[in-house]
């Protein structure tokens, strides 16, 4: 089963980089201008590090090299917040690629924390910046779900803001609650909560009862739905959310986590990346 995975993993796992690098020239200029990569080495190096690391969807398809959230409409601000003391964490962070661009954007690294369940990751990060020595962000490493993990436990009331991108859409509606209920004790008591990021998404969404009779799985939402699991998520927690975002063709980089090849239509219509903001209402 698990060598099963493995040949799955490694049939979606793109040898090269794509000819096309529109997507990813502001993740060269920050290889080469924050990581001081000479342009000349920069392939080598990036394909060097995600390699080390084989068979991991997310490396495979070149997603950490998509800087995609400075195109958000809340980066300014989050930004403008991160200046003035706000702290953001990063769930999920896997190599903290975003962490790396928002420090380039202006924001102090300290008031950065990425986390995620594979401490090989946070090393290839810093390979791959080159900036082990002078990177001031905290990494901390624990799995979200195992509740023996206390690994994550210190980040507890510490954050304003949490950016999680291909994350929630691996897992089943049931974990996704889970998760968003750990999410909420991740932000300070005092703070204008701010949840954002993007994932795989669904034009139609199965309902609740259509998923639960099929057997679950992984869930992926439109705005719709995603608002749903936020409102269980707060009676879960005694928390209100707003649920923003918009459903967009992909244009993102091959998605290897994604079951589906890029090109195959769900429900008929293109794949679809959901983009969210989720704010808390007092
Ligand atoms: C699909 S990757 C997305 C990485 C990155 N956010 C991006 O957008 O490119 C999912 C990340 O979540 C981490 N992860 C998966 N399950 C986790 C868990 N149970 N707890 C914490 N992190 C987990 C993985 O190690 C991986 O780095």
């Amino acid at each position: 089963m698990a060598e099963e995975e493995d040949q799955r993993r490694a049939r979606r796992y793109q040898k090269d980089l794509p000819d096309d690098r529109t997507n990813f020239a502001k993740a060269w200029k920050l290889l080469e201008e924050y990581g001081h990569i000479p342009p000349e080495d920069i392939d080598a190096h990036v394909i060097a590090v995600a390699y080390s690391i084989f068979h991991y969807g997310c490396l495979g398809g070149w997603r950490f090299l998509d800087l995609y959230l400075t195109t958000a409409p809340e980066y300014p601000d989050i930004i403008a917040r991160l200046k003035a003391g706000d702290k953001l964490l990063d769930l999920g962070c896997c190599f903290g690629h975003i962490l790396r661009q928002i420090a380039f954007d202006g924001a102090p690294s300290t008031n950065l924390t990425g986390a995620d369940l594979r401490p090989e990751f946070v090393q290839l990060g810093y390979e791959l910046f080159q900036d082990k020595e002078t990177f001031g962000a905290q990494f901390v490493t624990g799995d979200i779900l195992n509740p023996t993990d206390t690994g994550l436990a210190v980040l507890d009331s510490k954050f304003d803001i949490v950016h999680t991108a291909s994350f929630f859409h691996l897992f089943g509606w049931d974990d996704q609650v889970k998760i968003g209920q750990r999410v909420v004790k991740f932000f300070k008591p005092s703070a204008r909560a701010l949840i954002l990021g993007r994932q795989s998404g669904r034009y139609e969404p199965l309902s609740l009862e259509a998923y639960r009779q099929q057997g679950g799985g992984r869930y992926q939402h439109n705005i719709a739905t995603l608002q749903n699991l936020w409102d269980a998520i707060g009676r879960e927690t005694g928390t209100k959310w707003k649920v923003t975002g918009q459903l967009l063709e992909s244009t993102a980089p091959r998605d290897s986590d994604h079951s589906l090849a890029p090109e195959t239509p769900v429900d008929g219509r293109p794949r679809v990346t959901l983009r969210f903001a989720v704010f808390k209402l007092d």
